[in-house]
């Protein structure tokens, strides 16, 4: 496995808070700071007949401008960590914090934005469903409201869709209007739960490059979360890599530089072949 590609492989579960790599010698992320830490998080669900443990003892460190990437399986956990980040679920073990706060509830400087097209509210246009969050939350001052909308609608190119509903628009034109709304709200960390994951292959790639434009022109920090290796590869600047349920660390790799442009190259495809053999090819023990 290529060194420079690979930051640490981690496989045994005592290591975890070792995890934090050194940063690259880059001058655009050396100096970064930390803005969420996630130390040895066990998460777990309570049912009536079973305790399920959804993720295991999972540490790392996202840093302010991090396109950070959760990969993994189906069921290894990546949902439910981006539950506990949100503040929805409080970790069996361990902790996290957001710019040195634990986190225990949900907060306005953590947005969310989900697979389903239906996150939408129905009733309202995509200006009103812009505007919601800011107008509950009152982040910002009444009178900028309105404008802040408009300005998020047009750097996602639907200025002419300002007073469509949500039923009047694509899949792929829907999840750009829950993009914004969460823009809108200036979060510390835009969270991304397989946001492209229900579109067809070429709207899948406009999002990517689109949401890559975004990050480009406004500078957020995203922690975002997929099972494909291709998008984890071509949206991730750091790729923290997790086993089959329960989910724990495998690994964590620096992907920057490899965009959309990089998907033919060897480096690429031989960054691929290594997440899939470590994937899928390693044995873990089970903890549930
Ligand atoms: N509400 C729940 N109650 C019980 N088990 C759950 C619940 N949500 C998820 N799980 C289980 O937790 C594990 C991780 O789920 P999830 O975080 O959704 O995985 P991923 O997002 O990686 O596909 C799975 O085994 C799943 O069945
Ligand atoms: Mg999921």
């Amino acid at each position: 496995m290529p060194a420079a590609a690979l930051r640490s492989e981690l496989n045994d579960p005592t290591d975890m808070l070792m995890t934090t790599p050194a940063r690259p010698a880059d001058p655009t992320t050396a100096a970064s700071e930390v803005l969420l830490s996630a130390r040895d998080v066990t998460l777990q669900y309570k049912t009536p007949d079973h305790l399920v443990t959804a993720t295991w003892r999972v540490s790392f460190d996202v840093h302010v401008g991090d396109r950070f990437v959760l990969l993994g399986p189906s069921g290894c956990g990546k949902s439910t960590l981006l539950k506990c980040v949100g503040g929805f679920l409080p970790p069996a073990e361990g902790r996290v914090w957001l710019a040195n706060k634990e986190i225990t509830e949900p907060g306005p400087d953590r947005m969310m934005v989900f697979q389903e097209f239906d996150q939408l509210l129905p009733w309202k246009t995509v200006l009103e469903n812009v505007m919601y969050p800011m107008q509950v939350s009152r982040r910002f001052p009444k009178s900028e409201i309105r404008s802040r909308a408009l300005q998020c609608i047009e750097k996602i190119n639907l200025a002419k869709f300002t007073d469509a509903y949500p039923h009047m628009l694509s899949g792929g034109m829907k999840q750009r209007v829950a993009i914004a709304r969460a823009l809108a709200m200036e979060p510390a960390m835009l969270l991304m739960d397989e946001p492209f994951a229900s579109l067809d292959a070429l709207t899948r790639r406009a999002m990517q490059l689109e949401v890559l434009r975004l990050w480009d022109e406004t500078a957020f920090t995203m922690l975002f979360v997929t099972h494909s290796i291709e998008e984890a590869l071509i949206i991730g600047t750091r790729i923290l890599v997790l086993s089959p349920h329960p989910g724990q660390v495998r690994a964590e790799l620096d992907a920057t530089g490899l965009g959309p442009d990089a998907v033919s190259t060897r480096k690429f495809q031989d960054l691929q072949r290594e997440i899939e053999d470590m994937l899928f090819n390693s044995g873990e023990p089970a903890h549930d």
